[in-house]
């Protein structure tokens, strides 16, 4: 009898004990607004933003709504605005060309590599088109940071990272989202900490975070945040920036500080989990996996593979098989964007550039989640259904050629 899975791909664990607690107590007391305390309180998303800092090693941190605010809070503050030129890599997903285009910027998309990370090549080539890159670790893999950070400093490119699927990791001991001028990071429900929708930003750069943090909604009252710069950076941009209301409330921040406390065990389990599929996978004809370089200490959350160079009847097959059996399995090569997965040249409201590399890597790209729910039995599991259903395409029709 075939095998099959029965777990879900989306489910995530319980919010930890603790952080319903918080929850309950900010519930209770009902002062969910961050600005909102009583005297002698620190609002939950203050200190939230002050251990994001001590953790990350910022010098500033700012929670927000969302990844994708964070992201637009971190273009406007770096003074990006409409017409602009925004670089960013073509292996993305939809809010990070969105976060460009919501301050009426233009994304210049970057070549992706066979290793999923931006083509440094490219973007050296490209380095003259725009004096801000957004750099999304899409999927949790990293690039030679310090190479990145070499042609955008000589070019004179502000760097923004997109965290969003790498908080806890780093390329060389240094953390994502602190090579670049700001980090931004997601807690939304499918990130490494679940707040249901949120984001953090973090920067060392006093001026960008001062004028981050009025963006995000303060009112007159950043002096409550404990991770921001000095009043007086504030004084010389208080009147400049429009507010954006993006602001994180202290339900949120409250269940988020238990989780970043954890995030380090939650890290290894996710990576656990990673290194049994991709263990599992290992030597299947067909199938290439993403090499991980020593420097990079990623925390998975999801699993990527090349069908490189199949037709898509024997991708579309593989996809079908496996869903048979209870895995479910992203395509990045499909025309049609479907549920969260969509390509660069889904999105006809900015200009869709010529890139043959990166359409060539999408249309083999395999992507699938690995939520801390499943165990490492159900990961063994699942990867020797992929591996079954991928060698049984391949012989029958997917060799390419
Ligand atoms: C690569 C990437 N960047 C940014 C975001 C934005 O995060 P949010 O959903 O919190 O706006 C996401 C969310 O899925 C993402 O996948």
């Amino acid at each position: 009898m075939q095998e099959r899975f029965d777990g879900s791909f989306t489910q995530q664990e319980p919010i930890p004990d603790e952080g319903i607690a918080a929850a309950l107590a900010v519930l209770r007391h009902g002062r969910l607004h961050r600005y909102n305390v009583a005297p002698g309180e620190v609002a939950e998303a203050a200190l939230l933003e002050e251990e994001f800092a001590a953790m990350t090693g910022a010098r500033y941190a700012l929670a927000l709504g969302s990844g994708g605010i964070a992201m637009t809070t971190a273009l406007r503050a770096l003074g990006v605005g409409p017409g602009d030129t925004v670089l960013t890599n073509a292996f993305t997903l939809a809010p990070v060309p969105g976060a460009i285009a919501a301050v009426g910027a233009v994304p210049v998309y970057v070549e992706v590599t066979d290793a999923l990370v931006i083509d440094l090549d490219d973007l050296a080539a490209k380095a003259g088109q725009a004096r801000v890159l957004l750099v999304s670790h899409m999927r949790g893999h990293i690039c030679d940071m310090a190479a990145l950070m070499a042609i955008c400093n000589r070019a004179g490119i502000a760097v923004i990272e997109d965290c969003a699927h790498t908080m806890g990791a780093a390329w060389d001991g240094v953390p994502s989202g602190r090579w670049g001028r700001m980090g931004c990071f997601s807690t939304q429900t499918y990130k490494h900490a679940n707040s249901g929708e949120g984001g953090l930003l973090i920067s060392d750069d006093a001026t960008a975070m001062a004028r981050a943090v009025l963006l995000s909604g303060s009112y007159m009252l950043y002096g409550r945040h404990r991770a921001a710069p000095p009043p007086e950076v504030f004084e010389a941009v208080k009147y400049d920036m429009p507010n954006i209301s993006g602001r994180m409330d202290n339900l949120r921040a409250a269940i988020l500080r238990p989780q970043l406390r954890a995030l380090a065990v939650q890290g290894a389990r996710w990576n656990e989990r990673y290194r049994v599929v991709e263990g599992g996978l290992t030597g299947t004809p067909g199938l290439t996996l993403i090499a991980r370089p020593l420097a990079e200490q990623f925390v998975a959350s999801s699993i990527q593979f090349l069908l490189a160079g199949w037709a898509e009847p024997a991708v579309r097959a593989v996809l079908d098989r496996c869903v048979a059996r209870g895995v479910e399995l992203k395509w990045f090569g499909a025309a049609e964007p479907v549920a969260f997965t969509s390509r660069y040249d889904t999105w006809r409201y900015a200009p869709v550039p010529v890139l043959p590399q990166t359409d060539r890597v999408l249309a083999g790209l395999i992507d699938m989640r690995l939520p801390l729910t499943f165990s490492l039995d159900d990961c063994a599991l699942i990867a020797r259904i992929i591996r079954a259903e991928v060698a049984a395409v391949w012989q029958s029709s997917a060799a390419p050629g």
